[in-house]
């Protein structure tokens, strides 16, 4: 028997109807609408006739993804499909986190970046073009949503380890969005990813007819500081309120425009304080494993870059809320980069380095190499190092020796071997754990597959900036805060630590896994809170508002009814 639909459909008047409503990503649920959804907002033989379930539409969607042949298609179709129907987009994701993160971020997003000018379907984030610097508030005027918890910009210089992509960096703020929404639960609605398009020095873009940013090489110098002024200055006035992190900014530049703009916004970089947060949280979990404090530990750190001291910066704050004084905290590091030992005798530190010089008198009579350095090796033969963390990018730099005295003097070593890529990693897992009789304590920064040890598997933590970032937005999100504050890091890196499985259970992770990341988030973005609350940047609420406000403020995805 034939069904009669009503001839006048009672469609709201803030919700678009027909294919317009299909068009929508934030409001399609396809297959999903209901039968009296598709009779109010006129769907009827726009849709096929079978009305389904959310889980019944996953099978499908997972169905389809499987089909494509390499990771850059899967991430063309999750990309599709986020533009979309963005509820069954972060279901998917969710229900196959562990197999999907790599597709939708690292590693495959770089491709994703390199490849951007031939991959792009639809218009997604904004792209602030140095030519129309002058008109910056009118294109942050129209973004697409008038309200903003978190934007992600970028400039494309060093985009993950495959540098300048120019406008195809923006692939990276919209993959981390995704994550602030798959973990943090940011309404995706309320996330906004942007490129500064400020011209690209990477010929082979410029060179390719296809290339969709400014032709142009880079601007540099004041022009490029007072470019980013003008943005920072309109994000100011037209999203007071909304957090900006910096994304894959070159070092000359990410460090000055941090520096500059921390106390004058909520805004923070996740490429140092978002890494000096996660490193800081699994070294804790490690060193709650040992029994030990924190104080009572000496740092070798392999690698004095932008990386290397941002850890040791996060790692000596801890330390001095273990109650040492600057100077004892500073006492108990040593750095060690291409040209040996930071000691005071050296010329040749930057002022961030000259923190961690140990005085020249307290290393006067050790063994130098022959070009005068102190080398890993030396350092390690002269003090009983407990903590061992690379950040230098030299493949294999802890050697079986190295290691091996490690562990005569010390139970349970630390050793953190975190360069990225696998190929320049200070140490594989597997080596880690057979030259120190499984009594190492590892963490990396490429992921390793679990190791055999004495009949049981080992888990090797990965220090993935995802463990802090999203529970970053969520948490100042929530609480209100209008600044990002080191002791709000520091408390991130505390909770993280607390969540290590590696507490309970010896051969686990120090590291929390991907399925839990979202519970963890909304810990941690409590105690971001909090932290934030204490210090006075933050509107004071009680803790159990503060707690429900997280609750409320970290979506799921899942259909609501719009009939
Ligand atoms: P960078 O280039 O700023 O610093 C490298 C440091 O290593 C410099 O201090 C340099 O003097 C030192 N170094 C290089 N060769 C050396 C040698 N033969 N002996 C002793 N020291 C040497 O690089 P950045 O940005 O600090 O990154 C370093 C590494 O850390 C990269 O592999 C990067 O992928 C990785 N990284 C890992 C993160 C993670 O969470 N796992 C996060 C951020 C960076």
């Amino acid at each position: 028997m034939a069904t009669s639909l009503p001839t006048t459909p009672t469609g709201r008047s803030n919700i678009p109807r027909g294919k317009d409503l299909l068009n929508r990503q934030d409001l399609n649920k396809g297959t999903a609408f209901t039968h009296e959804e598709r009779t109010e907002f006129g769907l009827h033989g726009l849709l096929p006739p079978q009305v389904e379930t959310l889980d019944e539409q996953l099978v499908r969607a997972y169905e389809a993804y499987q089909r494509k042949e390499d990771d850059l298609e899967r991430h063309i179709y999750l990309r599709a499909l986020q533009d979309t129907n963005e509820v069954l987009f972060y279901r998917l994701l969710l229900d196959h986190i562990e197999e999907m993160m790599p597709i939708v971020y690292t590693p495959t997003v770089a491709v994703a970046c390199e490849q951007f000018s031939h991959i792009y379907r639809r218009p997604r984030g904004l792209f602030i073009s140095y030519p129309l610097r002058d008109s910056i508030p009118q294109l942050l005027r129209n973004r697409p949503n008038k309200d903003v918890d978190v934007i992600v910009v970028t400039d494309g210089e060093r985009i993950l380890g495959i540098g300048d992509q120019g406008a195809g960096g923006l692939g990276i703020p919209i993959g981390k969005l995704s994550l602030y929404t798959l973990i943090g639960g940011i309404r995706p609605e309320r996330t906004l990813p942007i490129v500064l398009d400020v011209g690209t020095n990477n010929t082979e873009r410029l060179n390719d007819p296809e290339y969709l940013g400014w032709r142009h090489e880079r601007i540099t110098g004041q022009a490029y500081f007072d470019f980013v002024d003008q943005f920072v200055q309109a994000v100011k006035q037209e999203l007071p309120g909304t957090c900006l992190q910096w994304e894959d900014f070159a070092t000359p530049h990410a460090r000055p425009i941090l520096t500059r703009y921390r106390d004058q916004l909520l805004t923070f970089n996740d490429d140092i304080q978002g890494t000096a947060a996660v490193a800081l949280g699994a070294i804790l979990g490690a060193v709650k494993v040992t029994g030990k404090s924190l104080k009572e530990q000496q740092i070798v750190m392999f690698g004095a870059g932008s990386a290397g001291i941002g850890v040791a910066d996060g790692l000596r704050g801890a330390i001095q809320g273990e109650g040492l004084s600057e100077d004892e905290a500073r006492s108990r590091f040593w750095v060690v980069d291409k040209g040996g030992l930071l000691h005071s005798g050296r010329k040749d530190l930057t002022a961030e380095q000259s923190v961690y010089a140990q005085p020249e008198s307290r290393v006067s009579g050790w063994p130098r190499t022959s070009d005068g350095h102190i080398g890993l090796a030396d350092v390690i033969g002269k003090i009983d190092a407990t903590i061992l963390i690379g950040l230098s990018t030299v493949a294999g730099a802890f050697s079986e020796p190295i290691v091996r005295e490690i562990a005569r003097k010390v139970e349970r070593p630390i050793i953190f071997p975190l360069s990225n890529p696998t190929s320049k990693s200070e140490a594989h897992a597997a080596d880690l754990i057979r030259w120190t009789d499984g009594r190492a304590l590892v963490a990396t920064g490429s992921p390793f597959a679990p190791v055999n040890h004495g009949g049981s598997k080992i888990q090797i933590a990965q220090c993935n900036n995802v463990y802090i970032f999203p529970a970053m937005g969520l948490g100042v999100a929530a609480s209100g805060a209008r600044r990002v504050a080191e002791p709000m890091m520091l408390a991130a890196a505390r909770t993280l630590a607390r969540n290590s499985p590696a507490l309970k259970d010896p051969f686990a992770s120090l590291l929390p896994p991907l399925t839990e990341l979202r519970r963890v988030a909304a810990e941690i973005a409590f105690a971001v809170g909090i932290e934030a609350q204490k210090d006075g940047i933050a509107p004071k609420v009680r803790e159990d508002e503060l707690h429900q406000r997280v609750l409320d403020t970290q979506w799921t995805p899942a259909y609501t009814s719009l009939a």
